[in-house]
């Protein structure tokens, strides 16, 4: 196959940034992008350019750190697929195809398709620990936990901090992350000590990093390559009104049996 590719090249944070074009020739039908990518790589160190930067490390769909927005979708728009596992299958020869890294005001670029997503991580880091009983290890499954909200907790577990739903959000919302994240540990008993001060944590540095409130447009689910549901976002909005409506107020009364 033959490609040509429109790339975002910026030197360094500071860099204004602009798109180069590259002529890629002899591509496979069965490498992935991120192959197409280092063969493209492969011909500019040879010519003494400097190869294009972008992030990646599993190539398995897993890490979370593939981040490339292809022809305006990011991870390219192959349903439930992060770009390192989209293949040239999908694309014909002689097309026409344009790389750029997620845009987000939290994301600064750092050079060519890497942007800086330590807000995720800062997020992450703001709903802290749970409290664990110390001691022996205890036997397997001795904590019950209904099917329904194990698999609850798994579907939200499954997201790799990618930053894909940043980057489809007209707003930059990483409410479906930080939704995702809240999720897993609100579904199992384990998460409940610290559920509200967890919720109350991760949205407001949410709102510190710069990200903008989600409108339920959407976007973000559509492009999920790990199908994380909008769901989950509901509920972090549920509990970010309990847990303040609790801070505020402390716990609802307790109607008595047969009382108004
Ligand atoms: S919710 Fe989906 S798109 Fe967003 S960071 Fe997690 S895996 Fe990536
Ligand atoms: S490189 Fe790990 S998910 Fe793409």
């Amino acid at each position: 196959m033959k490609l040509t590719l429109h790339v975002w090249r910026q030197k360094s944070a500071t860099d204004k940034g602009r798109f180069v074009t590259y002529h890629a020739e002899g591509i496979s039908k069965d490498m992935s992008f991120l192959e197409m990518l280092d063969v493209v790589n492969e011909g500019l160190i040879a010519k003494g350019e400097d190869p294009i930067a972008f992030d990646h490390d599993c190539r398995e769909g897993i890490c979370g750190t593939c981040s490339l927005v292809i022809n305006g979708v990011p991870h390219g728009g192959d349903r439930g697929t992060t770009v390192c596992q989209l293949h040239m299958r999908r694309f014909k020869d002689g097309d026409v195809i344009r790389i750029e890294p997620w845009r987000a005001r939290a994301f600064p670029v750092l050079r060519d398709l890497i942007v800086d997503r330590s807000a995720l991580d800062r997020i992450i880091q703001a709903g802290g620990f749970i409290s664990v009983s110390t001691g022996n290890a205890p036997d397997a499954n001795t904590i019950p936990i209904p099917k329904k909200e194990a698999d609850l907790a798994m579907d939200a577990a499954a997201c790799i901090g990618c930053g894909a739903c940043v980057a489809a959000c007209k707003n930059a919302s990483a409410s479906l992350f930080t939704a995702a994240k809240i999720s897993q540990l609100a579904h199992l008993p384990q998460g409940q000590p610290e559920r509200d001060i967890r919720v109350i944590r991760m949205v407001e540095q949410m709102d510190r990093e710069g990200f903008g409130s989600c409108t339920n447009t959407f976007e973000c689910e559509a492009v999920c390559p790990k199908e994380i549901s909008v769901r989950v976002i509901a509920e972090m909005n549920r509990d970010y009104r309990t847990a303040l409506r609790r801070a505020c107020l402390g716990p609802e009364p307790k109607v008595a049996a047969g009382g108004n």
